[in-house]
């Protein structure tokens, strides 16, 4: 447990990894009605216009800015292509262990001859391990089309597009017969997020294996579970909410502060973990229904202080050996951790238990603490 800083901080001055986007789903994504109606959803579709926009303005041809040379790919096609495409997919082809993990994975689960199905192309990376390892037949899909096109043409480069087809389709609308040939024996997947869901894994595993999978077939990861841990940090409070800014009240501003979790750094800032982390949520993705739901976990807290908030990370156990996490003390893996703020801070005693209730969506992992364990 790192020390934390008494009283309230000055304004963090960093701009470190906390500003990093989160790796949120496409934006046409929506989480279920527990936001319905609220100004998230309303942010929510105003970005899947945008980003439909930002999809006709592909289309158009590109536009050479003033001064610029006609060559430079920094025109208004290459920003919108920016901003469909997050820049922690670089990271996440340059995490090395994330890579060799779902390697060992996907070439100890592979058979010669199966029909693979990779949900979530990016680069095509899973495809293309799957068809080194044998499988006869790979069909990719993405929902993002400059990503399902960059991936075609990666997996031509690669010499894979007689193994490999690329469909620029969310898993959801893909049909046995259509696109795919037949189900599939092994489903690989790689959307995950800092706080495990935000990309939607459940609603898509929960289609897939109704719909693409054959019975038996093997998903890769097959299961995940998530660690939380009520943390006293004004610093990561202050990341998220406002009072005074020379000596104006700005907290009004406060009405755009997320409720939903984002993600941080933990050992980028002083901080205090109130308890040893606890699961909070297990998932089998063969077998559990993963549909939303909410359940209460008793914590108990370790040590005094107030908590600003709750950080949680996962452990994604991509078969019965191999464990990716981004558990605060790995410092090489590039998923940060997930942090949700409380409404409003809370003084907690050693020796008391919190209540937390842990709701989990399609989309979000929501925490609510009871009313137990307040000084
Ligand atoms: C985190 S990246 C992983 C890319 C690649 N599989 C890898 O491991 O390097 C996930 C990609 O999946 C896409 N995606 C997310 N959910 C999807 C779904 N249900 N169907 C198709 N594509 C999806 C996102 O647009 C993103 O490009």
């Amino acid at each position: 447990m790192n020390p934390a800083g008494g009283g309230a901080p000055a304004a963090p001055t960093k701009t470190g990894p906390h500003r990093h986007p989160p790796r949120g789903g496409a934006p046409e994504r929506r989480s279920t009605g527990f936001y319905r109606d609220s100004p998230l959803v309303l942010a929510q579709r105003e970005l899947a216009r945008v980003a439909a926009l930002i999809e006709r303005l592909l289309d158009e041809p590109d536009v050479t800015l003033p001064g610029e040379p006609a060559s430079a790919p920094t025109g208004a096609h290459h920003e919108a292509l920016r901003e469909l495409v997050p820049r922690w997919h670089f990271a996440m082809l340059n995490d090395l262990s994330r890579n060799s993990l779902f390697e060992e994975a996907i070439k100890h689960a592979v058979r010669r001859g199966g029909h693979v199905l990779d949900i979530g192309s990016g680069s095509a990376l899973l495809a293309m391990i799957a068809a080194r390892y044998g499988a006869d037949l790979v069909t990719s899909c993405e929902i993002v089309r400059p990503i399902a096109q960059a991936a075609a043409r990666i997996v031509a480069d690669n010499g894979l597009a007689d193994a490999i087809t690329v469909v620029n389709k969310s898993s959801d609308q893909l049909v046995v017969g259509g696109e795919l040939p037949e189900r599939a024996d092994l489903i690989v997947t790689e959307i995950v997020d800092c706080g495990l869901v935000g990309e939607g894994i459940p609603p898509s595993l929960r289609h897939a294996r109704a719909h693409l999978l054959k019975p038996g077939g093997t998903i890769i990861p097959k299961g995940a579970r998530v660690l939380a841990a009520p943390v006293d940090s004004a610093y990561l409070w202050q990341l998220n909410r406002v009072g005074y800014a020379c000596g104006f009240d700005v907290s009004h501003f406060n009405e755009f502060a997320s409720r939903r979790y984002f993600p941080i750094l933990l050992h980028a800032w002083p901080y205090r973990l109130l308890t040893t982390p606890v699961e909070v949520l297990s998932f089998d993705f063969a077998k559990d229904p993963l549909a939303p739901g909410n359940k209460v976990v008793e914590v108990p807290i370790e040590e005094s202080g107030t908590c600003h908030g709750i950080a949680f990370w996962f452990e994604l156990f991509l078969d019965d050996k191999r464990v990716l996490t981004n558990e605060p003390n790995n410092r090489t893996g590039h998923w940060d951790q997930a942090f949700q703020c409380l409404p409003k801070p809370l003084a907690v005693r050693a020796g008391t238990t919190v209540q937390l209730s842990v709701a989990h969506f399609d989309y979000l992992i929501y925490f609510t603490p009871l009313a137990r364990g307040q000084q």
